[in-house]
């Protein structure tokens, strides 16, 4: 019998045989920024694009924190300019599109950021929601609402000066994607925690990433209608010193109903395949402190194969935050090698996490697929973010059969690397139940954001693809049985970048 994360990511799956188109509905197409009317707000501080930071934070890590300070306003409007905002405008024949420093599945945009914020100079202790269209937070709330409702105790030593709340409004996806559109929740939720989280290293501060918080609280404590909208990650900015109270309020101030209700279309309705999903990962199965799943390449493994990851950096050609601000999905790959310094930047990118409780390799394997890398030859590969090595798994051509798995986006056959992320749905469910599923996904969004940045930076295009034939993907990649292809990026030379 399939758990409930098995029964919906293959419900969800796409299948060549049963593909069939739908209408979009653009009587009810989405709006994609939450505007709530009515509530005091206070106008964010402009900021110089300037985080201080160099090229080191691309792979990862951390910059020498500030001994002393204290984040200031400007650092938080730096981390939500920097971890969500806009970063640039296109005018199409059906209108002005605005896109974001992080990437999204149909440009659809689920993802809503909250703000609490706990003694922060010129901004009064409350929770706001952050109106990236205006630069604005609004206020929700009166108070500290830094330790998320029924976070683990480990949080009381973090003393959050700011916890970000990251939420999905589920139709956004939903009004393209259908059933299908829980893992891009997750994924893009996942693209925006490493932003958040990236940012946060850049100014000197120390970030704390949970996916364990109580769904019931939490959302109440956002004031959002947890059938449309839902929080499913926290990123929190950790303190220097003790916080001078701590305490969660015992009751929470009357939110206005309009707040409750905010839509983002006329007609939202959620699938019941998603709404099972969430629902059954919303129970809280076991913190996710132990265990890490098997890596998919372990039947692979063998330490005569193996080959060694140098560290040889690619000359960057941009800052980290030219890079946040100019990285977007490029598809017009060229077919031009791929030096081993930048597959080093890339890869080493995706092992500097700390091995902390949400340490995505704990819940995702890697696997590299290379066409035009200098220094491998092409074919599949493990990659253990650990030891920095790669596992050879087979030889040959492996960008033409993914481009066709990847629902014929041809485009693909030109990238010169394919960086894959998969999990075992069933020892994701032994693990953790459901909630497995969130921190699967999750963590395949923030491995991709660190691909996507890190490509950047060093000249070259990136792209997620979370569009594939989900079970031909594990047969030509021969994956071991239960194993799941979530998420895939492409990455390579592109014209115009030459
Ligand atoms: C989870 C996810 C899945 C995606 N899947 C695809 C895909 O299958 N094909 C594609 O061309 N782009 C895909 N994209 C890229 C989005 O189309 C792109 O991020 C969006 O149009 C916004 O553009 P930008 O990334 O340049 O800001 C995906 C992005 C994400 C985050």
């Amino acid at each position: 019998m399939k758990n409930s994360v098995q029964s919906y990511h293959w419900a969800t799956a796409y299948d060549p045989l049963e593909m069939k188109g739908h209408r979009l509905d653009w009587a009810n197409q989405p709006t994609v920024y939450k505007h709530i009317e009515g509530l005091p707000s206070v106008m964010l501080p402009d900021v110089m694009p300037s985080v201080g930071a160099n090229g080191s934070t691309i792979a990862g890590q951390v910059p020498d924190d500030r001994p002393t300070a204290e984040p200031s306003l400007g650092d938080l409007a730096r981390m939500l300019r920097f971890g969500y905002g806009i970063t640039a405008k296109r005018s199409y024949p059906t209108g002005v599109y605005e896109y974001r420093s992080v990437p999204s599945a149909g440009a659809l945009y689920p993802c809503e950021l909250y703000a609490a914020c706990h003694g922060l100079d010129g901004l009064s202790d409350g929770l706001y929601h952050y109106e990236m269209s205006s630069g604005r937070l609004v206020r929700l709330r009166d108070g500290v609402h830094t330790l998320p409702p029924g976070s683990p105790d480990f949080w009381m030593a973090i003393h959050p000066v700011t916890t970000f709340y990251v939420t999905a409004m589920f139709y956004r996806s939903v009004w393209k994607y259908r059933d299908r559109a829980y893992r891009y929740h997750l994924l893009d939720s996942g693209h925006l925690v490493e932003s958040l989280v990236l940012v946060i290293r850049a100014l000197g501060f120390q970030a704390e990433v949970s996916y364990d918080f109580d769904d019931e609280q939490t959302n109440a404590l956002l004031s959002v209608d947890s059938s449309r909208e839902a929080c499913l990650a926290i990123v929190a900015v950790k303190g220097r010193s003790p916080r001078v109270s701590m305490d969660r309020p015992a009751q929470w101030d009357p939110i206005p109903e309009a707040v409750r209700a905010c839509r983002v279309s006329a007609k939202e309705d959620i699938p019941e395949t998603i709404r099972f999903i969430h629902a059954a990962s919303s129970q809280r199965h076991r913190p996710q402190n132990e265990g890490r799943l098997q890596p998919f390449w372990d039947i692979f493994d063998t330490v005569e194969r193996r080959i060694p990851v140098r560290a040889l950096e690619d000359p960057l050609r941009l800052s980290w935050e030219q890079a946040v601000l100019s990285r977007r999905s490029s598809r017009n790959f060229v077919p031009k090698p791929i030096s081993e310094g930048a597959l080093s930047d890339i890869l080493r990118s995706l092992a500097s996490f700390p091995e902390d409780r949400c340490w995505p390799h704990r819940f995702v394997s890697c696997g590299v697929l290379s066409a035009a890398c200098e220094s491998i030859e092409n074919g599949h590969y493990g990659f253990d973010p650990e030891e920095l090595s790669l596992i050879p798994i087979r030889k040959g051509d492996m960008m033409e059969p993914m481009a066709d798995i990847a629902l014929q986006q041809r485009w693909l056959s030109l990238a010169g690397l394919e960086i894959t992320f998969v999990a075992s749905l069933q020892e994701l469910h032994a693990m953790w139940g459901a909630r497995g599923y969130r921190y699967a996904m999750l963590s395949a969004g923030r491995l991709a954001h660190r691909v996507y940045i890190a490509a950047t930076a060093i000249g070259l295009g990136c792209c997620g693809i979370g569009a594939f034939f989900d079970g031909h993907a594990a047969s030509f990649l021969q994956l071991p049985p239960q194993c799941a292809l979530l998420y895939f990026v492409g990455v390579g030379p592109t014209r115009g970048r030459e």
